[in-house]
């Protein structure tokens, strides 16, 4: 590698690390399961034993999660979404599992957890109550940040429902601040952006100091509209957002819902690789006790999720669009790129997109090597500049590809995001 090319690298990842939240926690994109987007508020235990919020829930999602190869391809944390708590704090003031659904209390759930090698993460909300009206934290954070440790819970998600949001950042700070105070390292899940950006433009450098993860945009939902739309809010502000993004602090574009009923293979490769490529936590949201084949191998690809848990840290961004195609690119750590080539036609057959069209191929310069990740892995040999192979890319499809220049064309590669092509939304390229 070249002296300067080195320097760069350096320089990029020291970026990241000094001014992300000092917990230690958070270096790759987390990886897990979250309740929310599957399972709700359902509290009906008596009716629905299988799919209500209970411990039993976490219980079995915790021993699929050892069984069935999650755990070993990354996926460590169980997280409680909303609705776990009993609608009244105890005489102490302190937050009280439901007694019926949680009998043996989130200590003992935590324990169980642990005992199976993975960890717990709880919800709480930074206002008056939760999103679904449970107890909220205000006026309760140094508490409520004790309790979680007692409890040995590993990550907090802090929901923004039920307060001004002028008090949002100082709500946000001094959870973190409490969470730091116990001792223990708890992963901080923040949602303070989403919650400011309908009346303020957030300050993306406190937000990057204060959590390891934040969520920006609306709830996702089991339809490929919802990925669409989330995919052009983070495309449309990628300028102000993907900077903030590295090694101990990240982008939360919000669960994959790949295994569920909306969306179509194709849908859920695209989600795969676009949230790979986005750097974004992968908290799977679905019935790891009934997946089909198809989708669990798809999130459980070692490729994808290697894109996606790079050690550089860089979230990739939108490059180029035109009515039928979008391009992401993502640098990665051993000099190549993750592209992803999205095809946004919903009528029709496969569509052909020509490789020298993607904006990276300039790294091909003179040569390079190429790798199909999506949708089947297949080694594409040695490439030139010239390249005349065209991708055949499906409906709603995406196909994945790593891309590595065979001659020291580093700098060449990071130049281009950092300088030429910048994270500049009026810099995408139009095909
Ligand atoms: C908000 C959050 C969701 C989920 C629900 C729970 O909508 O954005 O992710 O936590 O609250 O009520």
């Amino acid at each position: 590698m070249e002296k300067t090319a080195l320097l760069l690298l350096v320089l990029g990842g020291l970026r990241s690390v000094v001014e992300a939240l000092d917990n230690g926690l958070a270096l790759k994109p987390t990886m897990g399961w979250l309740h929310w987007e599957r399972f709700m508020c359902n509290t009906d235990c008596d009716n629905d034993p299988d799919n209500c919020i209970s411990e039993r829930l976490y219980m079995q999602m915790a021993d699929v999660m050892v069984k069935e190869g999650w755990k070993e391809a990354g996926y460590e944390y169980v997280c409680i979404d909303d609705c776990w708590p009993s609608h009244q704090r105890d005489a102490e003031g302190r937050l009280q599992a439901d007694p019926q659904r949680f009998p043996g209390g989130i200590k003992k759930l935590a324990d169980y957890v642990h005992s199976k090698g993975l960890k717990l993460g709880i919800y709480a909300d930074v206002g008056q109550t939760t999103c679904a009206r449970y107890p909220g934290s205000l006026g309760y954070y140094e508490t409520d940040a004790q309790t979680f440790a007692d409890w040995d819970v590993d990550l907090l998600k802090f929901d923004g429902c039920f307060l001004n949001w002028t008090l949002l950042g100082e709500g946000y700070i001094n959870m973190s601040k409490a969470l730091n105070k116990t001792g223990k390292s708890i992963l901080y899940s923040c949602e303070w952006p989403l919650y400011e950006w309908p009346f303020n433009r957030p300050n993306y450098t406190a937000i990057r100091e204060t959590c390891n993860h934040w969520r920006n945009y609306v709830d996702v939902s089991d339809s490929w509209s919802s990925i669409r739309t989330i995919l052009d809010w983070t495309s449309s502000h990628q300028d102000i957002i993907v900077p903030a993004a590295g090694p101990g602090g990240w982008n939360d574009p919000d669960m994959l819902v790949i295994g569920n009923f909306g969306l179509s293979h194709d849908q859920q490769e695209s989600q795969m690789a676009l949230w790979a490529i986005m750097a974004a936590p992968l908290l799977m949201s679905n019935d790891l006790r009934d997946i089909c084949p198809r989708s669990k191998a798809l999130l459980q690809n070692k490729h994808i999720i290697a894109i996606n848990q790079d050690p550089l840290g860089t979230q990739g961004y939108r490059t180029a669009k035109s009515n039928n195609f979008e391009v992401w690119e993502k640098p990665l750590s051993n000099n190549s790129l993750a592209v992803a080539v999205m095809n946004l036609q919903d009528i029709g057959g496969p569509q052909k997109f020509p490789v020298v069209v993607i904006p990276g191929w300039k790294i091909c310069d003179p040569r390079c090597t190429v790798t199909q990740i999506l949708p089947q892995y297949k080694e594409m040999g040695v490439q030139t500049k010239q390249s005349d192979i065209a991708l055949s890319v499906n409906p709603t499809g995406t196909t994945l590809l790593t891309i590595t220049p065979i001659k020291g064309n580093f700098r060449r590669a990071h130049k281009l995001f950092w300088k030429n092509e910048s994270v500049k939304r009026d810099q995408t390229n139009t095909l």
